[in-house]
């Protein structure tokens, strides 16, 4: 997975690309590079490890030129390499290419390449796509992207460039995000809106399948089938702001204290007084629809993948629906029992992530009724759904995923209540009780982040700890796990998330005073059971430190430390318990200086199995 930009136009294209791959830089940070397209000649400069290198390289060698091509590379084929990085070249070095996806049969088509006399310099499947192009070129590079796609296998967003084209930039797109941006005298690409919001907020979506011929007059755009048609164009609405810092040190932090607006702005419209009808009229589905649904298969990856198993106990809680989250990588190769009365809920935060695409894929093609929750309008899950409801969460930035989460969840809720209603199980004074609830959340998710004195606090307490352990259940099972997974991508702890009740079935063995527990004990039916679990770990001198509600005293003797949420539904209550543990994984992670927003080994959007 990677980030791709390009530019024609009037200025100079490093500086506009370079600033393009700043904000794409959440994709992926082994390796970055340009390409300029000069007078003479094109002229590449490219770095392993983070942009600023490569930024300090231009700074230093100012490429001129207004066309270009740029690439932040998140390594699949070939170590994070200089060599590696894009943007590749043909034998001739006429050619530059950039490319986020996979070239599934890139070592036949190497081999064959090769046998033609092609010489290859790094260890990338993209290089093949350089090579094929020059082999294919007879003076219309478009022409010749074609004729070269016709021979690839797998995914690709790529964006060439060539010495023998002048004033030509060619862009394709098949299973990877790709957008064109169109200024008032010049053209951008990217792999993501973000990149372009500084220049442009005319953008086009390509679809699977597209290739596209810009040139300082305009945009010629051909489709799978090859007949030319008219670049749709939608203007994006999202404040450039929401795209950047907004005075916080880090994007996580930003979007962590985002969450009460994003809730606002999830539930806005979608949560009226007295009828469910609202939400209903979005899912398009009728009430006889829900009515006849047999099972909901929940669908995504990490944190989304927590998200559905939130989804599964309030679907069975609020609806009486059976319901069952799965992993998208262990389900796309599973025969799920997918029936047609089944409905599929996937969610993703990105709606490009590759292992969820390919789950979503397979089940509709079992039969079911594909539902996409996401929060990026015009994503592959997005557009791939038979409905996508959104997040409206705004862009997420930090690799950790936070507002995405609990937008998602309070989704689920409404989904939950919607189709409760529908079905009977809820009666009206019930489900009255529940919006209301709901409607506190926004306000609730305020007072609870206003915790992060007491979590900082607490934070200190992971200093030289060899690991930790978060335990939950019920409902909060899943806050246990998103916990440990914050903790792990954030600061490098080893975490692991546990239903507590699974404890003294072996991982209470890890229990010592250097392995801190996080112990998530709000109201609930399972309240007593998890204070009996919190005991078992003192009790083997392992440190506690509970999330428990406003007013619950008798935690205190329960742990070493308490963090406090407001009360709420149980079934809603990981929406604010998972909170405190965002907060708690950010201040680990600055207190050990690290890079809180591109975590090591990992990127925003896996857009690669
Ligand atoms: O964009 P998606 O929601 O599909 O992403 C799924 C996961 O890759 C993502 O949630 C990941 O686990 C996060 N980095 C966790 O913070």
């Amino acid at each position: 997975m990677c980030g791709i930009v390009g530019y024609i136009g009037p200025d100079q294209a490093a500086d506009v690309l370079l600033a393009g791959l700043r904000r794409l830089a959440y994709r992926g940070y082994d390796s970055a590079g340009i390409t300029v397209v000069g007078d003479e000649a094109l002229r590449t400069v490219k770095r392993a490890g983070k942009l600023d290198r490569l930024e300090a390289a231009v700074r230093e060698t100012p490429l001129v030129g207004t066309i270009g091509i740029g690439h932040t590379r998140w390594a699949t084929h070939g170590a994070p390499t200089e060599t590696n990085a894009h943007p590749h070249s043909d034998c001739t070095g006429r050619i530059s290419i950039v490319h986020n996806g996979i070239i599934e049969n890139y070592q036949a088509l190497k081999a064959e390449l090769e046998a033609q006399g092609h010489v290859f310099t790094s260890d990338t499947d993209t290089e093949v796509l350089a090579h094929l192009i020059e082999r294919e070129f007879k003076g219309d590079l478009a022409e010749a992207v074609r004729n070269a796609l016709r021979l690839v296998e797998g995914s690709y967003a790529m964006a060439v460039v060539s010495q023998d084209a002048p004033g030509v930039l060619v862009v394709a797109r098949q299973h990877s995000p790709l957008i064109i941006g169109h200024g008032p005298d010049a053209y951008y690409v990217a792999s993501d809106v973000p990149a372009l919001l500084h220049r442009t907020r005319r953008v086009t979506y390509l679809n699977d399948g597209d290739i596209a011929r810009l040139t300082r007059d305009g945009v010629s755009l051909w489709g799978k089938d090859g007949s030319p048609r008219a670049p749709q164009i939608v203007t994006i609405t999202w404040d450039v702001s929401a795209a950047e810092k907004g005075g916080y040190r880090h994007f996580m932090a930003k979007e962590m204290h985002e969450q009460p607006s994003a809730l606002v702005d999830t539930l806005r419209g979608r949560l009226p007084a007295s009828d469910q009808a609202a939400i209903l009229s979005e899912l398009e589905m009728t009430r006889e629809e829900l009515q006849k649904v047999g099972q909901v298969i929940l669908i995504g990856c990490g944190t989304a993948y927590h998200a559905c198993l939130v989804g599964e106990f309030a679907l069975e809680e609020l609806a009486g629906v059976p319901a069952r989250a799965a992993m998208a990588s262990e389900l796309r190769y599973r025969d799920a029992l997918i029936t047609r009365d089944t409905l599929a809920v996937v969610i993703s935060q990105s709606g490009e992530t590759a292992d969820t695409l390919a789950a979503m894929n397979r089940v509709k093609e079992m039969g079911a009724r594909v539902l996409a929750i996401t929060n990026v309008v015009g994503s592959s899950v997005d557009r791939a759904a038979d409905k996508a409801i959104h997040t409206n969460a705004g862009p997420e930035i930090a690799v950790a995923s936070t507002k995405a989460y609990t937008t998602q969840l309070s989704m689920l809720f409404m989904l939950a209540l919607a189709f409760g209603e529908a079905r009977g199980h809820l009666v009206p004074e019930r489900a009255r009780e529940l919006r209301a609830a709901m409607r506190n959340l926004p306000e609730q998710a305020a007072q609870a982040l206003a915790q992060e004195d007491v979590v900082n606090a607490c934070a200190s307490r992971f200093r030289g700890a060899h690991g930790a352990l978060f335990l939950g259940r019920g409902a909060n099972y899943p806050t246990a796990l998103e916990g440990a997974l914050k903790l792990k991508e954030v600061s490098y702890i080893h975490a692991q998330g546990y239903a507590a009740g699974e404890m003294k079935h072996g991982p209470i063995a890890l229990v010592t005073p250097e392995c801190p527990t996080v112990a998530v004990a709000v109201p609930g039916r399972v309240y007593d059971k998890m204070l009996s679990n919190m005991q078992e770990v003192r009790a083997r001198g392992g440190p506690i430190i509970a999330v428990g509600v406003e007013g619950d005293h008798d935690l205190e003797s329960y742990a070493d430390a308490v963090i406090r949420v407001p009360r709420t539904e149980e079934v809603f209550s990981p929406l604010l318990a998972v909170l405190p543990l965002q907060l708690l994984a950010y201040a680990c992670a600055v207190d050990r200086g690290l890079d809180v927003d591109q975590p090591r080994n990992l990127a925003k959007s896996v857009t690669v199995e």
